[in-house]
């Protein structure tokens, strides 16, 4: 058991979270962030209770979320941690409160920039991130259009996000589903994927549009990235493509997660976790997200609270 020093708090672990960027952590190819050694605890975003403090802005049961990683006990200095609200569940912390909805948000309404009436399609949209990311493109008044793997995720950008149209990759032809879903053409790409998805939204982009590049999770397992995009096309469609990392924003973070929270409470955010039980379990967790067999948020229960 880990023991906290001055201006440390000791938390007992509740849930953890499972993301793509963690496959990075595991590569020593260049990124913002260093890879995880052997032997090191995996970086997570984590939410806990606290059990020992040393600090006075934190208290003993206080619910707390920060990078506290893959373990069931944590040392944290008190600066690093934020205290969560009563009232909601608190993994809610973990995805359209934290880091996935935070990047929805920003990515969207920064990067992406939407209009009303402006075409939005999304890749990995029934993912963590993609699902509340068509929900903020409604509320902006926008077409949202959603791109996800199988039958049963395209059923649910449909009826549960709202979507206006949806594509499963995986059982259509996509360049043929984007004409059809987007008569119009493309005015925001919100990417999650990148890869051939990418490629056959860029032949749909109308002139003076924004690619919000999120993430090119179909990227991360090959050797070598896929050659899909060549940088005339921003001349053609005088595009504007912006990478963004969601903490480069977290000083505005107070700004989002009310307005997040508001939405969630009108229904006009709805979400789904997908939840696997015992930390022992969270690799096996990470690789199922990676073959997208989540339905939402990717979870792990560490323990009950
Ligand atoms: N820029 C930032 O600050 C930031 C922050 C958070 C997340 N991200 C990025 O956002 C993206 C989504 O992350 P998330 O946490 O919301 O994960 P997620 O979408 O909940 O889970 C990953 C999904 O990726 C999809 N996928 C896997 N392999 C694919 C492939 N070859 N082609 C197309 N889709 C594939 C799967 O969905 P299907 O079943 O639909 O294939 C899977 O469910 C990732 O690229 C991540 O790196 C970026």
């Amino acid at each position: 058991m880990p023991e906290p020093g001055p201006g440390e708090v000791l938390v007992r672990v509740l849930w953890t979270s499972v993301d793509p960027y963690q496959r990075g952590r595991m590569s020593t190819a260049r990124s913002y962030a260093k890879p995880v050694e052997v032997g090191e605890v995996m970086t997570a975003q984590s939410v806990g209770e606290v059990v020992e403090s040393n600090d006075p802005r934190f208290e003993s049961g206080d619910l707390v979320v920060g990078a506290l990683g893959w373990q069931e006990y944590a040392v944290a200095r008190a600066g690093t941690l934020r205290k969560l609200p009563n009232g909601m569940p608190p993994q809610m912390a973990l995805h359209v409160l934290g880091t996935n909805g935070l990047t929805a948000y920003f990515g969207l309404f920064d990067v992406g920039q939407p209009r009303p009436g402006d075409t939005v399609v999304v890749s990995g949209a029934a993912g963590a991130v993609g699902q509340v990311v068509g929900q903020l493109a409604t509320i902006a008044g926008c077409r949202a259009v959603g791109i996800a793997g199988g039958p049963e995720k395209k059923a649910d950008l449909l009826n549960f996000y709202g979507y206006d149209a949806a594509i499963d990759y995986k059982g259509e032809d996509v360049g043929a589903a984007l004409k059809e879903a987007c008569p119009d053409g493309v005015d925001v790409y919100f990417d999650n994927v990148g890869g051939v998805i990418s490629a056959a939204v860029y032949a749909r982009l109308n002139v003076g549009a924004r690619i919000a590049v999120c993430g090119q999770v179909s990227q991360y397992n090959l050797e070598r990235p896929e050659p899909t995009f060549h940088p005339g096309l921003l001349v053609v469609y005088r595009a504007r493509m912006e990478g963004f990392l969601i903490y480069d924003y977290s000083h505005r973070f107070g700004e989002a997660i009310p307005r997040l929270a508001a939405w969630v409470a009108e229904g006009r955010i709805r979400y789904k976790e997908d939840v696997v039980d015992g930390i022992e379990h969270a690799p096996e967790a990470f690789l199922r997200m990676l073959r997208g067999e989540n339905q939402g948020k990717q979870l792990v229960r560490v323990a009950a609270s």
